[in-house]
């Protein structure tokens, strides 16, 4: 399989699957517990069915929309994730780079492993900046001043990994960051020669927003369950969020937020968004899918509050629903990591060209011409 054989994300997880040891694969494929959030969180959008109106004249059609205040060409973002050097060797710079030539926003994780510095410089596209609560209160100030000399555009405080879900994959295969070569897992290395050379041979892995401060930054191998489970300040509360809000002063935004009282306290403690989101699954298994709990949350926000609907997207028609269902843009993960891991810069670009392409035609086949004019009448629940 190539990547001009992918023709949407499904096959760019195909391909992701055929060039990554199985313990990297699983880490980005996996979810929490039996995964039934995972997979809800696509499966949700299709118990919504859209309703096209036709003879709209859609010769013309803009789906670009404001966003925290910058322009993005889509309603789409390219959510914060840990890791990408891992996936492929151009790691996070790939992905910011194929955002910033599609126009959207994208994220980084505390976990890139690329600094803080290098995006800022790297790309004018709008960056947020994904910022863990560590019980290291030095390293919170100091990732919201590096953030704020790098001019980042936002700063999204991740509130539903008090501790770390249980990903059972991972805990099977003993994937560790960085990854760590013992003899159980030798051979799941051994068989992709051309990830385990590029890993080797390339720039070291790093993790440069931790270095200073922890060991998850140093080289020491320690899994993603340990760095959430010792590093990390389950203590955090509202008065936590709030004051992290003041000492960043710029546009900040809330993710995994999944139920419409925690969205009004985002709106309380001044948040300019929430990303409605369960995490794509990985922390509490069960919890409420995106799109299913999006309705109720618009119902108590929209209007005072940015919404975006994270997690399980993996189509055009998927961003339409969310859309429809009263979010302000959509937004994902796996959409552009399984094609970091197949194939780099070059695989995201393919990835967010098909994307584009299938938002652009489901929105002439559905007659709008705007993001904005996709409302709860053009879709019908079953
Ligand atoms: C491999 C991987 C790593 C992730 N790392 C982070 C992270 O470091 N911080 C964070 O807030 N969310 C992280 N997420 C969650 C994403 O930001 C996003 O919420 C999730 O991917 C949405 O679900 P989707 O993959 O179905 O689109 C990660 C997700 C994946 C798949």
């Amino acid at each position: 399989m190539r990547l001009t054989d992918c023709h949407n994300i499904a096959d760019f997880r195909r391909l992701a699957k055929q060039r990554l040891p199985w313990p990297v694969f699983d880490y980005i494929d996996g979810a929490a517990d039996d995964e039934l959030t995972k997979a809800r969180n696509t499966s949700a959008f299709d118990e919504c069915d859209l309703v096209p109106e036709v003879l709209a004249g859609v010769g013309a059609i803009d789906p670009s929309l404001s966003i925290l205040g910058r322009r993005s060409a889509l309603p789409l973002i390219l959510s914060p994730t840990a890791l990408q050097r891992v996936f492929h060797w151009q790691g996070e710079r790939a992905v910011a780079r194929a955002a910033e030539k599609f126009g959207l926003w994208f994220g980084i994780s505390s976990l890139a492993t690329v600094s803080i510095e290098e995006i800022g410089s790297l790309v004018s596209t709008p960056k947020m900046f994904q910022l863990y609560v560590h019980k290291d209160k030095g390293l919170n100030r100091s990732m919201i001043a590096r953030c704020k000399a790098a001019k980042f555009d936002c700063i999204t405080l991740t509130v539903d990994t008090i501790v770390s879900g249980k990903r059972e994959r991972c805990m099977r295969s003993g994937f560790t960051s960085p990854p760590k070569f013992t003899p159980s897992s030798a051979l799941s290395y051994a068989i992709k020669p051309r990830w385990a050379l590029d890993y080797v041979l390339r720039e070291k892995f790093a993790l440069p927003n931790l270095d200073t401060h922890v060991s998850a930054g140093t080289g020491e191998a320690v899994s993603i369950a340990d760095y959430f489970n010792t590093m990390l300040d389950p203590t955090m509360t509202w008065a936590t969020a709030e004051a992290i809000r003041q000492e960043w002063g710029g546009s900040f935004c809330l993710k995994g937020i999944v139920s419409a009282r925690d969205a009004r306290r985002a709106v309380e403690i001044g948040a300019d968004a929430i990303m409605v989101s369960n995490h794509g699954g990985r922390q509490l298994d069960g919890s409420r899918a995106p799109f299913d709990a999006l309705r109720e949350i618009v119902d108590a926000v929209g209007g005072e509050i940015e919404i975006i609907c994270d997690g399980g997207i993996r189509r055009g028609t998927h961003v339409l629903k969310a859309l429809g269902a009263g979010a302000d843009c959509a937004s994902g993960g796996r959409l552009y990591l399984y094609a970091l891991a197949a194939a780099g810069q070059a695989g995201v670009e393919r990835a967010l060209t098909l994307l584009k392409d299938e938002i652009e035609r489901g929105m002439k086949l559905m007659g709008v011409t705007t993001p904005q004019q996709l409302d709860r009448e053009r879709l019908r629940w079953r």
